[in-house]
């Protein structure tokens, strides 16, 4: 089974950025532990910062991976491209979110990913991205 994490822009500065907000592991400390939880799952991580390369991730994974992992950032509340690559693919996709971007300001309520997405989990921190793969896998 191949799952893809994708990760979107300034979540490369996990562990160093808003660590009240986001913690203070960074996402390669991380994908660490993730690899040791899911031995049978190959997993492969990707993050760019630039919204036109994240669509290529999704439309490159999406066809291929058995599911796909994704916090597309900023570019959730922003971005219809990422929104469409995303319905257009054949692989699920489990939106997460480390923050509850509920709890938070108003432009984060808005997500194109959401409605295209297998299901949406947010606010649980880092273990999100584990309930993402475990839904994918069971
Ligand atoms: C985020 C929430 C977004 O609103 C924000 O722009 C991020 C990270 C999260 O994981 O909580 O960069 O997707």
């Amino acid at each position: 089974m191949k799952i893809a994490i994708i990760n979107g822009p300034n979540l490369n500065l996990l562990g160093k950025r808003e660590p009240g907000v986001y913690g203070n592991q960074s996402f390669e400390e991380y994908f660490e532990t993730l690899k040791d939880l899911f031995p049978g799952v190959n997993i492969t991580y990707y993050q760019s910062n630039i919204e036109g390369e994240i669509v290529d991730a999704i439309q490159k994974f999406g066809f291929d991976y058995d599911g796909i992992v994704i916090n597309p950032a900023a570019y959730t509340h922003t971005s219809v491209a990422i929104g469409d690559a995303i319905a257009a693919i054949k692989a699920p996709v489990v939106e997460v979110h480390i923050s509850n971007v509920h709890a938070r300001e108003d432009f984060r309520k808005l997500s194109h990913v959401s409605a295209k997405a297998k299901g949406s989990i947010f606010g649980l921190g880092l273990k999100g991205y584990e309930l993402a793969i475990r839904s994918l896998i069971a």
